[in-house]
């Protein structure tokens, strides 16, 4: 399995906090199946400001320490972007990751509780040059629960949706959890991806999310699933189907 979005560069946001939690996050990765993650350190989230060859240099190390464990994980460059109204500029001159370092996939992380008016903008750019915006969790955040029909306008555009293998499981909550099956049902979501952060909580493992997507969808669909994640991961063609149209579309608020 691919995972597309976890924070296992160790000190550079509010994931692995060392590189021994690093490595240790790389082993629970592998015994759950996983053979490739894309790091996704936060950029320009106010918090965090990735610099290019830092991210580089550090996934080189974390690749060196794994090689000398013999543990058989690969690490790629990556980052998961706050939207930001320079995003493209700095995407074009490498200030920021996409998924891979392909220049094909750029995750982009949402705030929660509004809207920034330049997000049609970067959406409908990145389009235009042939990026896909991949949507960070909107089951998580608060804007698309609310307006789940913005995500279905970006995703009939050409964006997809990554849904948190944790928000499957209820790990985040019922309310999370009911908006992860819901936008799953509707193919609002593409990928999975663990979100990974620690060792203890929200752990970079997908297989569990994986058999619940089996109870929601059928096996070909699950499929797409799989085939997206190593698609982007390759910078590849993505597996998409039309969202499904939904007479009345519920909002998920929190409760
Ligand atoms: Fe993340």
């Amino acid at each position: 399995m691919v995972d597309i979005h976890c924070h296992i560069l160790p000190v550079l946001d509010d994931g692995a906090k060392t590189s021994e939690e690093a490595v240790e996050m790389a082993r629970i990765a592998v015994s759950d199946g996983i053979t490739d993650i894309i790091a996704t350190p936060h950029t320009y989230d106010g918090f965090y400001l990735q610099r290019t060859e830092i991210v580089l240099k550090s996934v080189t190390n974390l690749q060196q320490a794994l090689d000398l464990e013999e543990i058989p994980l690969r690490i790629h460059p990556g980052s998961e972007v706050h939207v930001h109204s320079e995003l493209l500029e700095h995407l074009y001159s490498g200030q920021i990751l996409s998924l891979g370092n392909g220049m094909k996939h750029v995750l982009l992380e949402f705030p929660s509780a509004y809207f920034p008016l330049v997000s049609n903008r970067v959406v409908s750019h990145l389009l235009a040059r042939g990026v896909t915006p991949v949507i960070a969790h909107p089951e998580r955040i608060e804007v698309f629960r609310l307006n789940p029909s913005l995500l279905r306008e970006w995703t009939e555009q050409g964006a997809i949706g990554q849904v948190t293998a944790g928000s499957l499981l209820g790990l985040f909550g019922r309310t999370a959890r009911g908006c992860a099956i819901d936008f799953v049902k509707q193919r609002l979501v593409h990928v999975i991806a663990s979100d990974g952060h620690h060792v203890r909580s929200r752990r970079p493992e997908l297989s569990e999310a994986y058999k619940a997507l089996t109870t929601m969808i059928p096996e070909e669909e699950v499929e797409m699933f799989r085939h997206n994640a190593q698609a982007i991961l390759h910078g590849e063609a993505l597996q998409i189907l039309s969202p499904l149209t939904k007479s009345k579309q519920k909002r998920w608020f929190f409760f």
